[in-house]
This record gives structure tokens, C-alpha cells and sequence, in this order.
């Protein structure tokens, strides 16, 4: 009787420890300062070099960056640009980053118009923005992968306004 209620007790605290660790990482995803690592080896890995512009844009990979980007936009920018890319106004609103390009008739045009916003984009969030020594968006370099910083703009390729 003693041992079974012992081996409850004990059985309880591990399950109550890894209710309060799933709790943990979900506080911590919604956290505002800590930047969120991203799984990405289930998408074609990129190398040390960065890439001028989206290799997930189109082709096999579109629809694992697309479900890897919106996740990992969530985690890591949604608390600021908001969800779904609906700015609430505190940092642009990331469905307009490409309106310039969206309404070009010349297709040419338009793709290097995508192109230079691909750099644009990833230049904004390897670095972030520090303007007067006050930072208004975080470096993401250290923390997402060249995928997952792609993933993301996948992501946010499929938000833009139409
Ligand atoms: C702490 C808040 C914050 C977080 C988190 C954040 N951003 Fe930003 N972001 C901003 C602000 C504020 C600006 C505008 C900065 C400025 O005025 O110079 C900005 C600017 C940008 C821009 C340039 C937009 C433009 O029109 O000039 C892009 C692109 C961008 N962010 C993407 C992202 C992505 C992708 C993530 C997640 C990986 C992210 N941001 C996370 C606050 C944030």
C-alpha cells in the first residue's frame, strides 16, 4: 500500500514536472524578449553563404518553408508585427513590405522588383534596426538559420495584400 502510494506520488511529480515544462517552453514562445530557435533540417539546407533572394519562393520546397515560416513567424515576429502579418501598428505592417512590386505589369520587372525586397528583407532581419542607439527590431542572425529566415519569408510571401 505504502510502495503503490509512493510510486503515485512519484509518478505524479513527473507528470506534474513535464506539464510545467510544456508550460515553460509555451510561456517562453510567447515571451517578448527571447528570440525562438526554429527546426528546419526537414528543408534543403542552404550552406554558410546567404542567398540573394527566396529559394522556397516556388518549387518542392514551397510547402515545408510555408509550414515552417508561418510557425517560426509566429514565434519569433507575430509579437510585433502581428498575427497573420496584421500589423496592430506598434512595427510596419510586413502584408505591404512587397507593394510596390505587386502591381507591376512588366513580369521582368516585377521579379527583380521581388528580388530586391528579398534583399531588403533579409538584410532587416539578420541585423534588425537600431536607429539612436535604441533597437526598434532585434538581430535574428544569431538565432534563425538562413532556412528558417526564408522559411518565414515564404511565409510571408503567401500574406501579401493583394
Ligand atoms: C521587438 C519588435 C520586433 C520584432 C520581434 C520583429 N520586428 Fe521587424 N520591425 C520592428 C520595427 C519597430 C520595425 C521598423 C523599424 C524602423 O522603424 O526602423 C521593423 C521592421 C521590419 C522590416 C522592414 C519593414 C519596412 O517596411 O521597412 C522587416 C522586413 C521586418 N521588420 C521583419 C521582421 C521579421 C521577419 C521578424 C521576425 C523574425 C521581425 N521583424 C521581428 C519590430 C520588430
Amino acid at each position: 500500500m505504502k510502495t503503490s502510494s509512493l510510486r503515485f506520488s512519484s509518478l505524479r511529480n513527473i507528470i506534474l514536472a513535464s506539464a510545467m515544462s510544456v508550460l515553460g517552453a509555451a510561456a517562453w514562445a510567447h515571451g517578448d524578449v527571447t528570440p525562438q530557435a526554429v527546426d528546419t533540417k526537414t528543408l534543403p539546407q542552404l550552406g554558410s553563404k546567404w542567398l540573394p533572394s527566396n529559394p522556397y519562393s516556388s518549387g518542392p520546397a514551397f510547402n515545408e518553408a510555408l509550414r515552417i515560416g508561418s510557425s517560426a513567424y509566429n514565434q519569433n515576429c507575430a509579437r510585433c508585427h502581428g498575427l497573420e502579418a496584421i500589423s496592430g501598428g506598434i512595427a510596419p505592417d510586413l502584408r505591404k513590405l512587397d507593394a510596390d512590386c505587386t502591381g507591376m505589369a512588366d513580369a521582368q520587372k516585377k521579379s527583380a522588383c521581388f528580388a530586391e525586397m528579398d534583399e531588403f528583407y533579409v538584410a532587416t532581419v539578420r541585423r534588425g534596426r537600431t536607429r539612436d542607439g535604441r533597437v526598434y527590431m532585434p538581430p535574428f542572425e544569431a538565432t534563425l538559420s538562413q532556412e528558417a529566415i526564408w522559411a518565414i519569408r515564404t511565409y510571408l510571401e503567401t500574406r501579401r495584400e493583394k
